[in-house]
């Protein structure tokens, strides 16, 4: 084949990953409106009742070969993915309430599918947490851990990992906490040696977000960022990723708002459109909501989906398209809506020499709905790279950016934002490991 719409006829052997056996632990940090969202949706499908619905993992397909191949299998049954059958769930949260009572709380989920799933979300009942209010103001937890020092508290979730491990075969944890203040990384953030110092000196750098992934990592457990926290994107984190084979990702499901930026904007880039100006809305009256209507973390959010744009559009290659976008993101905390989030933007774009255009988009989603795929799909792929030899020990999974808001990457690599770019990234990573031949779409040989 010289010119073919599949390359990288893989030269290296590559070893595949091992199969998903036994048992698949997932420790959730926050049984809030997602995570509940999630969980009971794992078991209405087990169950029957309904169909997982936004998860790549169990409906999406994966084209391999040719076109005129004709094979596209699941996903599930190409890549050695854990069984919905095989999941166990358990988790923390700052209040007492067991998954049942917190989705009906959450409001997310209707009461008839509750009801039918009531006797299995009861079973699952919130650790104590690690918890520090001065990190979200907006909460006042009681059901929480107490130590002499964050280090303390650190050892206290290795021992709910430890025990959790013996009732399962692997395991992964995920944050669908709330939304810390904004951090920046500073000294104790830099390497394992004084992340650990920082840990008996308690360090006001340090988050319990960054206390929970410590124990994870130090544990060995892959762990999944959801929220736009700092947590696992420093480098003390980083390092024990590596050291100890347990791969990360974040930050900040990409759901609604952003997943509708991240396709809009590489459209208007690829047509050499301009954008002078993208005003972005929200309404929300969930907890998640009313943690954001604090300053401090919302601070953390809009930094969080401010990036975005700057990245697909690349003003520095494009000064004449991008250079003088006034872009502004607004979240108002507004009960009577609930879970079902209404995010409005406006866009002002301009065409062939300069002539302007608007374009308004108004999405009346539904915001747990929209995330509990995402954060289901990133704990199977975070189990699946945890065994496979190549992505094992790399620390941040890239590949996974298809999910996230605010993509990690190692240190001087700008993040990839499209979404478009971001799937073919995934569907190739998993080409890859299986022992593939990757598309890149080039398709001469069909002309030959
Ligand atoms: N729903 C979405 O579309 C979406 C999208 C992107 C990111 N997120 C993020 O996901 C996170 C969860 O969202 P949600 O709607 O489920 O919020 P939520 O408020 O319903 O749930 C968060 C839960 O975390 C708990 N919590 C807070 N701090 C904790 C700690 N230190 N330890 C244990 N539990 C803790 C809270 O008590 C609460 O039950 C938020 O940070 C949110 O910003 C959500």
């Amino acid at each position: 084949m010289s010119a073919t719409e599949q390359s990288g006829s893989q030269t290296a052997k590559i070893e595949k990953p091992s199969p998903a056996k036994g048992k698949l632990g997932i420790m959730v940090v926050g049984l809030g409106a997602v995570a509940t969202t999630m969980i009971a949706g794992v078991e209405a499908v087990r169950r029957g009742l309904a169909k997982p619905i936004g998860s790549l993992t169990q409906m999406g397909t994966i084209r391999l070969g040719k076109r005129t191949d004709n094979k596209s299998p699941l996903v599930k049954d190409f890549a050695p993915l854990a069984d919905l059958n095989d999941i166990i769930f358990t988790g923390w949260d700052i209040f007492e309430d067991n998954v049942y009572e917190s989705a009906a709380h959450a409001k997310v989920l209707e009461k008839e599918t509750l009801q039918q799933l009531k006797p299995y979300l009861e079973t699952i009942k919130p650790l104590p947490a690690v918890f520090d209010q001065y990190y979200v103001k907006r909460l006042h937890g009681t059901h929480v851990k107490k130590g002499k020092n964050k280090k303390d508290l650190a050892e206290q979730v290795r021992t709910d990992i430890q025990n959790f491990r013996k009732t399962v075969d692997r395991v992964v944890m995920i944050w669908c906490g709330s939304t810390e203040i904004f951090l920046e990384p500073t000294a104790v953030h830099q390497s394992i040696a004084a992340f650990e110092k920082g840990l008996e000196s308690d360090d006001p750098g340090i988050a319990p977000s960054q206390i929970y992934a410590y124990a994870a990592l130090t544990e060995g457990v892959p762990f999944a960022n959801g929220a736009p926290n700092l947590t696992v994107d420093c480098p003390a984190m980083i390092e024990l990723s590596k050291k100890n084979g347990a791969p990360i990702c974040g930050k900040d499901f990409k759901t609604g708002q952003t997943f509708m930026k991240t396709v809009l904007a590489p459209a208007f880039k690829a047509r050499l459109l301009g954008v002078s100006g993208w005003y972005s809305t929200n309404i929300l009256g969930n907890r998640d909501g009313e943690v954001l209507d604090d300053p401090e973390s919302f601070k953390t959010k809009e930094e969080s989906k401010l990036g975005s744009l700057e990245y697909i559009f690349q003003p520095e290659l494009y000064p004449d398209l991008y250079k003088n976008i006034f872009h502004k993101v607004r979240i108002n905390y507004y009960p009577p809506r609930g879970d079902n989030k209404e995010g409005w933007d406006n866009i002002d774009i301009f065409g062939w020499l300069g002539y302007p255009m608007q374009i308004k988009v108004d999405f009346l989603c539904r915001d747990s709905i929209l995330a509990a795929p995402i954060a289901l799909d990133l704990v199977l792929f975070l189990d699946l790279a945890q065994r496979t030899p190549s992505l094992k020990n790399i620390g941040i999974q890239e590949w996974l950016s298809f999910y996230l808001k605010s993509p990690q990457t190692r240190e001087g690599l700008y993040p990839e934002h499209d979404l478009f770019i971001q799937s073919m990234k995934l569907k190739n990573t998993l080409r890859h490991i299986m022992g593939a031949d990757l598309i890149t779409h080039l398709g001469l040989e069909y002309y030959d």
